[in-house]
């Protein structure tokens, strides 16, 4: 079955005994035990709940894989992930990975007895150079907010041979665009808050792996951590997955014309969208099946940010991306803050970057806003 017909019907077992045609919501947090000594498969529903049981079946599905867990927000499934390392390891992360992501890393892996480093293109990245405690690869592709491309196929087959776990945060393509798994990963995470969620109402995250030992480690992590999705926000999340891919061609198709419209404008020195730059764009067409719909871009010299941003009406000045309405964001000041001045410096992450998500609007209308935006600035 192709995405759209598994993300609409889901696995249809989980509802064959009461012929529901959608998911049920099951909101009770504890479940009567048969008796003394005798145990069923709902207990409590921090370890399980059937509607997130629901979501995770659906999630696993679409990407093709054998286990999907689903969290209370994209950072949970990504400290999650973080806590199957031990003490000791060092894990290396994309110079502009999210900023969240970072603080993590630099505020708590001190805590946890774990190093991290920050690798500016895993493309040239020197395996035999590395140093001997490294034990994880952590990357977005493509960043955030930089959208570089990382060949993860390639990476895959390095990290494989060096025995390293190679984890990609696949926020910004979903497994419609990309299945990172499929292309030798070794987990998957997400924050569904973004193109999963699609609407801007649902905070969660998703973690999805194929590896039965470490699923089982993480099914531990999900309950002792106590950070799983709740069944409300989990019945949201499978409503909105069933669209996911129609939001997302649409997504891309306007992503593409607002590229162009800003490629073309005097008032813009730079874009960065994966289809810019030969090699960029050669790794994201062997690897995914779209572009995305989040670009960043900066302004010429002369030109004002804070003007520009206040000359949109359409586009809403917030953090975040993937819904189905457009978003501006200026990752200096705020997805990226926790990183300091000389990293961002280093990263590339100048102080007049702006990162559009692009929505479902009309394109027209998107088109328009921005003109008289770049007008204004
Ligand atoms: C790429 C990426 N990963 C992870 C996260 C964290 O997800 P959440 O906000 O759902 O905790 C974000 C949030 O913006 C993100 O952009």
């Amino acid at each position: 079955m192709q995405f759209t017909t598994l993300a609409v019907h889901g696995d249809e077992k989980t509802r064959e005994h009461t012929g529901d045609v959608i998911p049920a919501l099951h909101l009770a947090t504890t479940y009567r035990q048969p008796r003394l000594g005798e145990f069923q498969e709902q207990v409590y529903t921090r370890g399980t709940n059937p509607t997130r049981l629901a979501l995770e079946k659906r999630l696993a599905l679409l990407e093709e894989a054998r286990y999907a867990f689903v969290f209370s927000s994209g950072m949970a499934a990504i400290s999650t992930a973080f806590h199957l390392f031990k003490k000791g390891d060092r894990i290396l992360l994309n110079d502009n990975v999210y900023g969240g992501t970072f603080r993590y890393a630099s505020k708590l892996f001190g805590n946890m007895g774990l190093f991290y480093d920050l690798v500016e293109d895993f493309n040239t990245l020197n395996f035999e150079g590395l140093p001997g405690d490294v034990r994880g690869i952590f990357l977005e592709s493509p960043s955030n907010p930089l959208l570089r491309v990382t060949d993860i196929r390639r990476l895959a087959e390095k990290t494989h041979a060096a025995n390293i776990t190679l984890i990609v945060d696949n926020t910004f393509m979903s497994a419609y665009l990309q299945k990172p798994l499929s292309l030798g990963a070794d987990m998957v995470v997400y924050s569904a808050t973004k193109y999963y969620g699609g609407h801007s109402d649902v905070l969660a995250g998703a973690l999805v792996l194929n590896d039965a030992e470490k699923a089982e480690q993480v099914k531990l992590l999900q309950n002792t951590l106590g950070n799983p999705l709740n069944p409300l926000d989990a019945y949201q999340l499978e409503r909105s997955i069933k669209t996911l891919a129609l939001r997302i061609d649409r997504q891309c198709a306007n992503a593409a014309a607002v590229v162009d419209l800003l490629c073309a404008h005097p008032k813009v020195k730079k874009v960065f969208y994966p289809s810019i730059g030969k090699e960029n764009r050669r790794i994201q067409e062997s690897q995914s099946r779209g572009f995305g719909a989040v670009l960043s871009f900066v302004l010429q010299d002369q030109c004002d940010p804070a003007r520009f941003i206040q000359g949109l009406s359409l586009f809403a000045f917030a953090v975040s991306l993937g819904s189905v309405e457009s978003l501006v964001s200026h990752p200096a000041s705020q997805t990226h803050a926790s990183f300091s001045l000389e990293l961002r410096k280093k990263a590339g992450i100048e102080e007049g970057l702006l990162r559009l998500s692009i929505g479902i609007e009309d394109v027209e209308d998107l088109l328009l806003d921005l003109e008289k935006a770049l007008e204004a600035a």
